[in-house]
């Protein structure tokens, strides 16, 4: 299982097409639960968190072998920003839970 962070970003769904293309099972980190609603398919599945929330990327590295991390908070506005960045860099400075 890969993990795709970012994967709903302009970046992250290119990766994520690749992915998909290839065959690989493929989870996607989200903040915006109505985006984890979509429906899980073979290869895709969405689970709902914060980069900074460990017991979300807990719950999101669960079997995850691999991680590509599409996010971007460097220039953006709004819940992209860098003071969001900035807010949630802290609890990721801790070893997350192992799958
Ligand atoms: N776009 C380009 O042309 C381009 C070119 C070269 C390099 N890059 C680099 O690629 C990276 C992504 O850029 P982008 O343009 O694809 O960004 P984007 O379209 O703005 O997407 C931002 C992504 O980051 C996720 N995200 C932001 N803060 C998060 C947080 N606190 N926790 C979890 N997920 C978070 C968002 O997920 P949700 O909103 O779903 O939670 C979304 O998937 C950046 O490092 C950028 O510098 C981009």
């Amino acid at each position: 299982m890969i993990l795709v962070a970012g994967g709903t970003g302009r970046l992250g769904t290119l990766v994520l097409n690749r992915l998909v293309d290839q065959g690989l099972a493929v989870r996607v980190l989200t903040r915006n639960p109505a985006t984890a609603a979509r429906p899980v398919s073979d290869q895709i599945e969405w689970t709902t968190g914060d980069v900074g929330d460990r017991d979300a990327l807990g719950r999101a590295f669960k079997g995850v072998d691999t991680v590509v991390s599409a996010i971007h908070g460097f220039t953006g506005t709004g819940s992209n920003s860098p003071a969001t960045v900035a807010a949630t860099a802290t609890p990721t400075s801790s070893t997350p839970p192992k799958p």
